[in-house]
């Protein structure tokens, strides 16, 4: 009977590796130079070092329509452009689009912006119901060497129908601290007004553990600390491609669940360096008077994944209230349903794969129930150097049904799993 499980357990990983074929893949990021015959642009960029393909490596995605948005903190030098962006009908290589465009997407010579839609560096961004990309700039370049400050940190607001900058909120010293990294952002539209209602955008803040909260209504920031969004010492300790690292990171990642009973969400988060999962409702994170205790007292542990379960990013899929997570020791993915108790056996892996999957970074569900997984090797770029000879950045996705059919994570309880015996014939 044991033997018998551990070989479903496997056959389900295989199953689910083989579901979910690169959609895109790339040994070193391109860019699509206007010029496309000659190639003098991106000669003059290799030669003037404001490209260098070598140091491009994507941390974030998110998808809206025909695009693929990627994008590329500026951790070292010579990244073209940190926000940018591949067509979905492009060949498996597609080279990257700077967002909005090539003038505005890139920095000057003398490294400062050209106009209020350029987004200098960021990790992660998120798309809204109403076709909106909501980008979090650190305003920063050269992260891991010498690092300058070009811009004020900001929230960005842009409506992708026309690529018009909706808001530009610059975050203030009230909300900063000199550590601060800011990871992600997730968004609650509140109101039936479509592209004009209102909303909250929670932040987190990974460098000084804390998240911040931009009301769109008011245009104001405000920071909330708690205890636990900083790691946890017994979650510090990586292996990842053979390499192994020590991480102190604070709260990197944040979704929401769907509206509750009294019309708020709860905000599901959690530190990189910890295995445990947390949330806290939106009514109080709203609520920028809130009294300190409350916030102390309001933030809620779901529960504990297990050891080696440390996660950079987490999405949830409305259509069938999954949560889906990364796994970065695991080179996999894991998800919990969220109509089921949260404990170790309904929090399976249901993805793991030590090449196509060597650190999964970034987890993103679509409007339309498709998963979306960016892997990028990123213990090898900080800490080793990489084969850029090989594959090194994937880009996977899958239907969200069919990635859950037959896990835990599956909304029916199943006996005898009729999806395997079926699959086996
Ligand atoms: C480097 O070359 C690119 C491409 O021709 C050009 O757009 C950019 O202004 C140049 N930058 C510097 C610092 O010379
Ligand atoms: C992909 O879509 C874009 C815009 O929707 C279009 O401009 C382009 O020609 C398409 N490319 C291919 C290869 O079909
Ligand atoms: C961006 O800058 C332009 C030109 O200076 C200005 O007209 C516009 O209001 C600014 N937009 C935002 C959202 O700040
Ligand atoms: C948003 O506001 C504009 C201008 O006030 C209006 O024309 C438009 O119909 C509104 N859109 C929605 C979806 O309510």
């Amino acid at each position: 009977m044991a033997k018998f499980s551990v070989l479903l357990i496997l056959f389900v990983l295989y199953q689910a590796a083989a579901l979910i074929p690169p959609k895109f893949q790339w040994k070193v990021m391109d860019f699509a130079w206007a010029c496309d015959d000659c190639c003098q642009e991106k000669k003059c960029a290799l030669g003037n070092e404001t490209y260098i393909p070598n140091n491009n490596m994507p941390t974030g995605i998110a998808r809206w329509k025909n695009k693929l948005f990627i994008t590329i903190p500026r951790w070292k030098k010579g990244i073209p452009a940190s926000l940018n962006y591949v067509y979905l009908n492009d060949t498996q290589d597609a080279p990257l689009h700077p967002y909005p465009n090539w003038r505005e997407g890139c920095l000057t010579q003398k490294d400062s912006v050209v106009s209020n839609r350029t987004v200098v560096c960021t990790f992660r961004i998120h798309v809204d119901k109403y076709d909106r990309l909501w980008v979090v700039d650190n305003g920063v370049t050269d992260m891991a060497t010498d690092v300058k400050q070009v811009t004020n940190p900001a929230v960005l607001v842009f409506d992708l129908n026309t690529d018009q900058l909706l808001k530009k909120y610059e975050l203030g010293a009230d909300v900063l601290r000199d550590s601060s990294m800011l990871t992600s952002i997730t968004v609650e539209t509140v109101g039936k007004g479509g592209a004009n209602s209102t909303a909250y955008a929670y932040i987190t803040d990974m460098g000084s553990n804390a998240v911040i909260v931009y009301s769109l209504h008011d245009d104001e920031a405000w920071r909330v600390e708690n205890h636990y969004f900083h790691f946890d010492p017994h979650a510090g300790v990586y292996k990842v491609g053979g390499i192994d690292f020590y991480w102190s990171d604070g709260v990197s990642s944040a979704t929401l669940s769907q509206p509750k009973k009294d019309g708020y969400c709860d905000l599901y988060l959690h530190p990189t360096s910890s295995t445990k999962l947390f949330k806290m409702s939106t009514k109080l994170l709203r609520d920028k008077n809130a009294p300190q205790e409350d916030i102390f007292n309001g933030v809620e542990i779901i529960g504990d994944r297990g050891p080696k379960s440390q996660a950079t990013a987490c999405d949830i899929d409305p259509i069938t209230n999954v949560m889906f997570y990364t796994q970065v020791c695991k080179n996999g993915l894991g998800c919990w349903n969220m109509d089921k108790e949260f404990n170790q056996a309904n929090t399976p892996l249901i993805l793991s794969d030590c090449n196509i999957m060597e650190f999964p970074n970034d987890v993103k569900v679509d409007q339309e129930g498709n998963l979306w997984i960016l892997s990028d090797r990123q213990s090898r770029f900080l800490y080793e150097s990489m084969d850029f000879k090989q594959v090194n950045f994937r880009v996977l996705t899958a239907p969200t049904n069919i990635l859950v059919r037959g896990t835990p994570c599956e909304k029916k309880v199943l006996k005898g799993s009729p999806f395997i015996s079926s699959k086996l014939k």
